[in-house]
């Protein structure tokens, strides 16, 4: 078993900040655009200063966070920001819920997440996105943006509420469109699928995974080469594709991305950290299993090469919750909302020498861009003071979990935690 390093030392979510201002000082502060020691000042949930060391700081802070006492390595970052969570609510209590599903996020040092529209019923309104993210404010732990999907029900025929005027900025649930683990089949219904998304001003997100193709790397390629072949038809969309999981699929967003397209892409840390040697130590068929599945040691090189030269953008959990009984029948995906720092900053910043910095980039300044949410994902004044502080030195939190899933190809399996 691989081992890992670093752990959420502590999570901050702007709701929860006293008015009265929260300071935390002689600390590392890591962002895409920052590597240095000092202080952050917080008022009101808003970052309110940046402060080097050495120069004066800021009286009357309600709480003070102080580095030098909290021991280890410890670094403040922007809160991470997940393209990719499945959240099973309404739906599949057994697996995860709403609740669950925030507090594993949290504990993971997310402040924001998109959870995929593959519910029951299916995330197809606007309406039904309002009430989650509504539920998940009340919970007070994450910001919680639903996906809507492309189709009614996800059945590919007719559109979602997609064909809706966007609800106002304020009241607007929704940042991201996606169909999920459902490629849309019939082109035409893509296609105005593509021209609704391009009105609303939203991106949707490509799970890229072909019908009728052979094997899964050949779905996965055909996939990737079918959304920029139709995105090319709909000027000025933008699309992103999901998980990118193989070699080839990652030459393709180069390309495209080369040649102007508003395309981005997302990488799971289990398609970074793992092989499909680890799925069949785990077993293929069902601990191991996972959609796209791990691929070949040489994809998994080249999807590292791809973060390092930024044609991958993002880092994306596809945390997928399921039971234990799910899981030995076959059930596909890994929970990852708790882990996923941890497995990235081993494979990426430890192993394959990226800087923090970049990291930082690819788990909340990236994904807030694609997002459109311009008020997070960086240290800086007047950004949401969504924080997280990492400790660099410890051992990797191995559970037991938040999620109810207990589905890690990280760890040995824990006892779930106590509900
Ligand atoms: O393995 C997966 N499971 N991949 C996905 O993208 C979907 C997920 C699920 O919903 O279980």
């Amino acid at each position: 078993m691989k081992s890992y390093r670093s752990a959420i030392f502590s999570n901050e979510f702007s709701a929860g900040f006293p008015a009265a201002g929260k300071l935390f000082k002689n600390i590392r502060i890591v962002d895409e655009k920052t590597d240095l020691t000092g202080a952050v000042f917080v008022e009101r949930g808003i970052i309110s200063a940046v402060i080097p060391q050495g120069c004066p700081l800021p009286r009357g802070a309600a709480l003070v966070v102080d580095g030098a006492a909290l021991g280890g390595a410890p670094v403040l970052m922007p809160a991470f920001i997940d393209l990719h969570a499945h959240f099973r609510d309404p739906g599949w209590p057994a697996k995860e819920t709403l609740e669950s599903a925030c507090l594993a996020a949290f504990r993971g040092g997310y402040g924001t997440v998109v959870c995929m529209a593959n519910t029951m019923p299916v995330t197809d309104t606007f309406a039904a996105a309002r009430a989650l993210r509504k539920r998940a404010a009340a919970l007070g732990l994450i910001d919680l943006y639903p996906a809507l999907s492309l189709t009614r029900g996800m059945e590919g025929t007719s559109l979602s509420d997609i064909t809706a005027p966007l609800p106002p900025p304020g009241e607007n649930p929704t940042l991201l469109l996606s169909e999920d683990g459902k490629d849309v089949e019939s082109d035409v219904v893509f296609l105005a699928a593509l021209a609704e998304a391009r009105r609303l001003g939203l991106p949707v997100s490509c799970h890229c995974e072909a019908p009728g193709a052979e094997d899964s790397v050949s779905a996965e390629n055909r996939g990737v080469r079918r959304v920029i072949d139709l995105m090319r038809r709909v000027e000025g969309v933008r699309c992103h594709i999901a998980h990118v999981s193989t070699g080839a699929a990652a030459a393709m967003l180069r390309e495209a991305k080369a040649r102007g397209l508003a395309l981005t892409g997302e990488a799971a840390p289990h398609h970074i950290a793992l092989t499909a040697a680890d799925a069949e130590r785990l077993g293929a068929a069902s601990r191991g299993r996972v959609n796209p599945p791990l691929r070949s040691e040489e994809d998994r090189r080249a999807l590292i090469e791809a973060v390092r030269d930024g044609t991958i953008d993002a880092v994306a959990t596809d945390h997928a919750p399921h039971t234990d009984a799910d899981k030995e029948a076959g059930a596909p995906g890994f929970i990852g909302l708790e882990t996923s720092f941890s497995v990235c900053f081993t494979e990426l910043v430890l192993k394959a020498g990226l800087p923090l910095s970049r990291l930082s980039a690819l788990m909340s300044a990236a994904p807030a861009r694609i997002l459109g949410l311009v008020d997070r994902g960086l240290i800086a004044p007047g950004l949401r003071a969504d924080l997280t502080i990492v400790d660099l030195e410890a051992p990797a939190y191995t559970g037991p979990f938040a999620s109810r899933g207990n589905n890690t190809p990280f760890h040995p399996p824990q006892p779930p935690a106590v509900s």
